[in-house]
């Protein structure tokens, strides 16, 4: 088999690999640094980000409010310790951004624009317009592009990574274009594969989020890490999920129910009294306006679309001028997909999936529990976004986070040997032999990739939703077994080498599954309501035996196993979810 070699290979290109490679050539410039991923780097999801980045950079703000925004929005799940050092980064990450030529908004005075972002106390959210993704990734990808040690192994598709004597060295890949199977080691790699939005039926998230990256970590050894808090966004584009951007109820859009009345003034969002003059009550954490989204439709007052049920986004009052100038993509998605207008016009919304709090386990660096082996982004949990992750702190979660693990990788990776053993190669001859065999060769399977993951789709939004009980668990939790067999029965059509989507399908499927499976198993054992993960069984959140992450793993079996770690508290310590203003303890903090 064809063998190549790097220092470090970052599995992923989208904005945390990109930022990755950056940092891995830039701490040690002799190593040898490749990006691999399924698709064109400027086709990562991160492209499609569009509200914003948050950052302390306002004379009125501080590193302490937006630490316990993030804590108290994350339902005291977050480790406290990764939450400082984010924060106190992410404002250098975005400054770094604007010199490598990312056109951020600016106020008329020149400053930089922030706007009011979900959950948020203060306006730190940096935008640029409503395509704050495509810029940041544009900056990115141009900037990556002034390194001659960045390789690039665009569409490639990684299905193994290599481990020997319990060290990654390396993975298994598919050349996309040709069908070529290659072992490519590396003496770190860095997972930065994204979410797995795909699993559920409606979602945001690309089609290209497969939980690919999650899945394997996991097959490798290394534990999953909170994967019950699954985050819904309360207003994505009915049947297509696409997303309306948080943004637009920042700029002043209100969620009319079918009676046109503004119906979240009804829920508890966390808000204190008087009402804050900043938030207004569409601003209200993710979780909380996606479980009134469900209270609305048990009352009878949401609107019967055809892909199901609806609310109201109405940014009409909010004039043309203000919709082209700030949210002119909301104003195109709608015209395209919808073909509405806003301006005149409501938009139909409903929650949909939009983000993975969980991921691969990871410390403050990136590292994984398996030496060598490192994740950062949406496909990590490195515990910064605990039980429900605040809007715009994703972005900047990218840059921190993959810059501290390109830096950690590139640490690694100067200071060990190459480790290519006959073992390794035996091992990428075995993944070989199994992808030829499972796939490419075989003939007499008879179940389609379509139908199961279809039937995984509905069995997760109905077991694993927005509310779960122990029923609707177990239930998926069988289902699942079953869907788990039958896709080792699928029978591919296509048995090409060139471009064979189908085989991209099959593969990207069974991602899924190990990455629906841990979300299933972890939400069971979780017997407590906290953030996005909602038991109607167990209502209460339980910090006495809950205060603690979730980490799944498998053993050499295949046999799931669950166990929990202590969640990390430095200065806040556990209170009440209060939006509007710190609670008394906090301000003390
Ligand atoms: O609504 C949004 O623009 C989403 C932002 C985010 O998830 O951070």
């Amino acid at each position: 088999m064809e063998t190549s070699s790097h220092d470090v290979l970052l599995v992923g290109g989208g904005g945390a690999g990109l930022r990755a490679a950056i940092a891995v050539a830039e701490t040690n410039p002799k190593l040898r640094v490749a990006v691999i991923s399924k698709v064109y780097p400027m086709r990562s999801h991160t492209v499609a980000a569009e509200g914003g980045a948050a950052g302390v950079v306002k004379p009125d703000d501080s590193i302490d409010e937006h630490c316990y925004d993030t804590i108290s929005g994350g339902d005291w799940l977050c480790d406290q310790d990764a939450v400082e050092a984010f924060i106190k980064e992410a404002p250098q990450e975005l400054l770094r951004l604007e010199h490598w030529g990312c056109p951020w908004s600016r106020e008329p005075d020149g400053h930089i624009a922030v706007r009011a972002f979900g959950g948020m106390k203060k306006r730190r959210t940096w935008f640029a317009a409503d395509k704050t993704g495509f810029h940041i990734l544009h900056t990115l990808f141009q900037t990556t592009l002034k390194y001659n040690e960045i390789f690039r192994y665009d569409e490639w598709f990684v299905t193994k990574l290599l481990v020997d004597d319990g060290r990654v060295c390396g993975v298994v890949a598919i050349e996309l274009m040709s069908g070529r199977i290659q072992a490519i080691t590396a003496k770190a790699v860095v997972l930065c594969t994204g979410g797995c939005g795909r699993v559920f039926p409606y979602t945001t998230n690309a089609a290209i989020k497969t939980g690919d990256g999650m899945s394997l970590a996991y097959r490798a050894g290394a534990p999953l890490k909170d994967m019950e808090f699954i985050q819904y966004h309360p207003t994505g584009l009915p049947f297509t999920g696409i997303l309306i951007t948080e943004a637009a109820r920042a700029e002043g859009g209100y969620m009319l129910n079918k009676d046109g009345y503004r119906y979240l003034q009804d829920y508890d969002l966390g808000r204190p009294e008087p009402k804050p003059v900043l938030r207004s009550m569409e601003l209200g954490p993710r979780d909380r306006l996606s479980q009134a989204f469900v209270k609305e439709i048990e009352k009878g007052r949401t609107i019967h679309g055809p892909y199901g049920e609806v609310v109201h986004l109405d940014l009409r009052h909010l004039g043309e001028k203000l919709i082209n100038q700030k949210l002119p993509f909301v104003r195109e998605l709608c015209l395209k997909y919808e073909g509405l207008d806003p301006v005149t016009q409501l938009i139909p919304v409903r929650p949909v999936v939009h983000y993975m709090m969980g991921g691969v386990s990871t410390d403050i660096n990136g590292a994984t529990p398996l030496p060598g082996l490192y994740a950062a982004g949406e496909c990590a949990c490195v515990s910064i976004n605990g039980a429900n992750r605040l809007g715009s702190n994703s972005l900047p979660e990218i840059l921190v986070f993959g810059a501290r693990a390109g830096v950690a990788a590139a640490e690694f990776a100067s200071g060990a040997a190459e480790q290519v053993s006959q073992a390794v190669l035996a091992q990428a001859e075995d993944e070989r032999r199994r992808l030829e065999q499972q796939f490419l060769r075989k003939t007499d399977g008879n179940e389609r990739v379509a139908v199961i993951r279809e039937a995984m789709q509905k069995t997760l939004e109905s077991g694993a939703g927005i509310y779960r009980t122990q029923k609707s668990l177990e239930d998926a939790a069988t289902h699942l077994a079953i869907l788990r067999e039958r896709a080792g029965n699928i029978a591919l059509d296509d048995h090409s080498r060139t471009f064979n989507t189908e085989l991209l399908s099959a593969l990207e499927l069974h991602c899924m599954l190990d990455v629906a499976i841990c979300i299933v198993h972890s939400a069971l054992s979780r017997t407590e309501s906290r953030g996005a993960h909602q038991r109607t069984d167990y209502p209460d959140r339980n910090d006495r035996d809950f205060l603690a992450h979730t980490l799944i793993s498998q053993d050499e079996h295949g046999a799931i196993r669950v166990n929990y770690k202590p969640v990390t508290i430095t200065r806040w310590p556990p209170g009440e979810r209060v939006y509007g203003q710190p609670t008394q303890t906090a301000a003390k903090a």
